[in-house]
């Protein structure tokens, strides 16, 4: 059962209203065939045991992860059982694990406090992370800026850093993207560390200081702030951004299913209830609609990479169709070598492959519409876990994930950096 709970105010400018789930779980059902994935997705999307997916069911029959609030435990079991449906628990307590998380945030809060240090292993509020991308902006302001691209649809900044070592606006860019969906922190946190990596290991790691001698690369770490506000304030749990959507009382697009790409095609919901709502109309969003304007005015980009979690996923077009990209021969060499070294840290294993088929079909996407608009090198990670967390890693697997991915985004650059077209 969900209640909203009232604190008050709390501890500094900590959590007050955050909705509670005690009892709530996340299940791991099996879908051997369509029929199977038609029956999961219908009492899903039937909504009336308010269940939502962690996980979507993919055409080719990965399990699905759903989460089951309390009150629904009993009847889905039931269903599941009646249809013969084999199940697991992933989750067993959801509201511990975001107990858990809460208060290693707040702790670490008031240790940065007192120590004035930004603590790389912890997540962070968006007030935090933009005042870190300012401190390492001053820091090394031979090499980093920090620009604003636009605003978010409450009317919060959105920044990039920009890292460059060279003159003039319009030489070969790399634009990493994370934290369109909200709830998936490891993505934004991996995108900071990778900031403060890229000035620390410049002129140092032969990789990145001869990548960045060639190309400039843009970094947004937060491309849903709204989003990631909402889950630090109300809902742990939320995807979209936070739009008003006329004639609904629901909030928010899917901004991953808002870009000017097979616009509301497959994958994509037309309901603005849905987790996978489009929006009215491609770019409706203005968080994708500054990244959209600020990547065409430049007009030199050679690679975007997407963040996400959770599953191990390195993906590259299309999400849109089944059909081949062009370029899927060297795409899915390049991506193989990066889960290769992605792996080669602590064993990581990665599933390569094209978005639709990999993860399931989704039109409207930032990678599908970067390559469909002359950015060849398009990529899509889902970073960690497959199943423990999900949305919920651990704070001590942030430096973990932020390294090995590292790896795998700099095999990706550097082959950019010797393929410039
Ligand atoms: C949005 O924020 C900017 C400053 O970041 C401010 O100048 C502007 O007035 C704000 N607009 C609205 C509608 O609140
Ligand atoms: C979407 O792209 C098409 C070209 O493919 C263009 O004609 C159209 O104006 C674009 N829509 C938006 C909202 O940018
Ligand atoms: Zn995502």
């Amino acid at each position: 059962m969900k209640w909203i709970l009232f604190f008050g105010a709390l501890i500094g400018s900590g959590i007050s209203g955050r909705e509670k789930c005690f009892g709530d779980q996340v299940f791991r059902i099996n879908v051997r065939n369509g029929d199977e994935i038609s029956k999961i997705s219908q009492l899903v999307n039937s909504n009336n045991f308010k269940l939502s997916f962690w996980k979507s069911p993919s055409t080719f029959g990965h399990p699905v992860d759903v989460l089951v609030p309390s009150v629904s435990l009993q009847p889905v079991r039931a269903f599941l059982k009646s249809q013969l449906l084999e199940y697991s628990v992933t989750i067993e307590d959801l509201q511990a694990l975001l107990d858990n998380e809460e208060k290693e945030r707040q702790h670490n809060e008031g240790q940065e406090r007192n120590s004035n240090n930004f603590n790389y292993g912890a997540y962070h509020s968006l007030e935090a992370i933009y005042h870190e991308m300012d401190s390492i902006a001053q820091d090394f302001s031979g090499l980093v800026s920090r620009v604003k691209i636009g605003h978010s649809f409450e009317n919060r900044s959105m920044y990039v850093l920009k890292f460059s070592t060279g003159r003039g606006s319009q030489r070969p860019a790399i634009w990493l993207n994370a934290g369109i969906h909200s709830r998936e922190w490891i993505s934004q946190a991996t995108a900071i560390w990778t900031a403060r990596k890229i000035v620390t290991d410049y002129g140092k790691d032969p990789a990145i200081t001869s990548i960045l001698e060639k190309m400039d690369i843009f970094l947004l770490p937060v491309a849903n702030p709204d989003g990631y506000v909402y889950t630090q304030t109300q809902d742990r749990l939320w995807r979209k951004s936070r739009s008003l959507n006329p004639g609904s009382s629901c909030i928010g697009t899917d901004l991953n299913r808002n870009w000017n790409v097979s616009f509301a095609g497959k994958g994509a919901s037309d309901d603005p209830c849905s987790e996978a709502y489009h929006g009215t109309h491609a770019n409706s969003e203005v968080e994708v609609k500054s990244v959209v304007d600020f990547i065409q005015k430049h007009r030199n980009f050679k690679c975007f990479i997407d963040l996400h979690s959770y599953s191990q996923l390195l993906m590259y077009p299309y999400g849109y169709t089944f059909n081949k990209a062009p370029d899927t021969k060297e795409l899915d060499e390049v991506a193989r070598r990066a889960a290769k070294a992605l792996a080669s840290l602590s064993g990581t294993e990665y599933r390569v492959g094209p978005i639709s088929t990999t993860i399931y079909p989704a039109s409207g996407s930032s990678t599908d519409w970067a390559y469909d608009n002359g950015i060849k090198y398009a990529f899509a990670f889902e970073l960690r876990d497959t199943r423990h967390y999900g949305f919920l890693l651990p704070a001590n697997q942030i430096i973990p994930t932020a390294e090995e991915t590292w790896l795998g985004m700099k095999t990706i650059m550097e082959h950019v950096r010797d393929h410039l077209y």
